[in-house]
């Protein structure tokens, strides 16, 4: 079918003004926020119904034209962006929030609600998500869902699986599965909901989400402490651990991305002196002691690895305190584009990685500069290579870095996604009989390959091992 025919179809399925063609309006879901995945899609579709939605895969799979789903547009492995060619599925129209079923602990939501819309909602029941990360203004729960998003709250609550009890999508073919009963135990056949939760798009459009909800803990606390090794913030984590039961969120960045924050955003900075690593993390009052700052303040005092303390309880003066990490993704970016990588390691590696690292970047690109953070609880780091896109062009930066995880024993992707950017090297902790039942499951579901084609899956022939 010819692409105008197609348009033509598109048009009377979601209304002329949902189908979006001027370059201009199409810019800003055609690029990432990175500024690294960029593609010319043939059309963006915006409708506003799971029955718009089932017509437009239908109609892009008769015209064999590709479609790629996208929510917030916030991911960072290119799963959202376009391919030249592809049609855009924008989701951001089903952004419904409700209802909410307080006895069940459940919140039904649009693909385009975004997070903060559905914590907002959450909590004004006295419950919560149990899921949070920087871009809870923009992130939607479709795009939170397809990407088993993780984030700030997962040593607690889990990723995005653990936080999703049911959902609807829209299969390759046009048809809906919906699973949505919000019964907590259901063993019946295959459990398509965690299927597709993960899949970035390529195995169905996921349209709506039923969120499992969890009754907060008041944080009473918010420490950030400075140490000298990632080995010391550990063992200020254990020792935490070992005194409380509500350790909330776990979070470190060293000196170098701290810096750029106080730069770009021009926050105070938080110690009269520059230390090389800093451990955040937030404090819940599960144990109900009344004295649980005061304790916790003798605890991190008898403690020789720690250099320095700031132990805030008030909104404000948490919130400042996490600006200091949340807002470093932005402050890297302000500085150029980074190669951006998200690996996690066994937490007994974690050293040994970061020690390993820098002799390993220069090896491949001389003048690169990483930046690392990331939430140490689970081993999870953000490796953030300025001054490396040139010498990336080929992979060589990614390759070198992505061996060192796989050789240490961690994973190439902790919580972005495989999307374009890691699925060359998936092959690198995934077996062929992984690789082979992993093809078996998008072929069966998708067999014209219409849904996000050459994301996470590699070719054949870029596969390397
Ligand atoms: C974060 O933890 O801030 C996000 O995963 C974003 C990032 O890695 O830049
Ligand atoms: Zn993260």
């Amino acid at each position: 079918m010819p692409a105008v025919d197609l348009l033509a179809g598109l048009r009377e399925i979601v209304g002329d003004t949902h189908v979006v063609t001027d370059p201009d309006a199409v810019a800003p879901y055609a690029q990432d926020w990175t500024r690294r995945w960029h593609g010319k899609p043939l059309a963006v579709v915006r409708p506003a119904t799971v029955a718009q939605v089932s017509a437009v895969v239908r109609a892009c799979a008769v015209a064999g034209v590709p479609l790629v789903p996208q929510g917030g547009n916030t991911g960072l492995v290119g799963a959202g962006v376009p391919q030249d060619g592809e049609v855009v599925l924008s989701l951001t129209r089903l952004d419904s929030v409700g209802p909410l079923d307080p006895l069940g602990r459940t919140l039904m939501a649009g693909a385009g609600a975004t997070l903060a819309q559905t914590q907002r909602a959450a909590r004004s029941a006295g419950l919560d998500i149990g899921l949070d990360f920087s871009a809870r203004d923009t992130a939607t729960v479709g795009g939170i869902a397809a990407t088993n998003a993780g984030g700030e709250r997962v040593m607690r609550h889990g990723a995005a699986r653990f936080r999703i009890r049911g959902l609807e999508a829209v299969l390759a073919d046009g048809s809906v599965v919906r699973r949505m009963s919000g019964v907590s135990k259901d063993n019946t056949g295959y459990d398509l909901v965690q299927l597709m939760i993960g899949s970035e798009g390529t195995l169905g459009v996921i349209t709506a989400v039923q969120l499992d909800l969890i009754r907060p803990h008041k944080i009473v606390g918010t420490a950030l402490v400075a140490v000298r090794t990632v080995d010391d913030a550990l063992t200020v984590l254990r020792a935490v651990q070992h005194e409380f039961t509500g350790l909330e969120a776990a979070e470190f960045f060293h000196h170098d991305g701290l810096q750029l924050v106080l730069e770009h955003e021009r926050l105070a900075r938080p110690f009269d002196r520059p230390h090389p690593l800093y451990l955040l993390f937030d404090l819940a009052d599960d144990d109900g002691r009344p004295d649980t700052l005061e304790e916790l303040t003798e605890l991190l005092a008898g403690l020789d690895c720690v250099r320095d303390v700031v132990l805030v309880s008030t909104a404000a003066d948490r919130r400042r305190l996490w600006e200091l990490r949340e807002l470093q993704t932005e402050a890297i970016s302000a500085e150029g584009v980074p190669v951006k990588l998200d690996v996690a390691l066994p937490l007994n590696q974690l050293t040994v990685f970061e020690r390993r690292l820098a002799a390993v970047v220069r090896s491949v690109a001389r003048h690169a500069v990483p930046i690392l953070f990331g939430h140490i609880a689970e081993g999870n780091v953000h490796v953030n290579l300025l001054n490396a896109v040139e010498e990336d062009a080929q992979g060589a930066v990614t390759e070198a870095v992505l061996d060192l995880v796989a050789s240490l024993g961690g994973s190439i992707s902790a919580e972005h996604g495989i999307g374009l950017a890691n699925r060359r090297w998936l092959p690198l902790t995934r077996s062929s009989a992984d690789m082979t039942a992993m093809r078996a499951i998008k072929q069966a579901l998708d067999p014209e390959g219409i849904l996000s084609p050459g994301r996470m899956l590699p070719d054949p022939v870029e596969t390397r091992k």
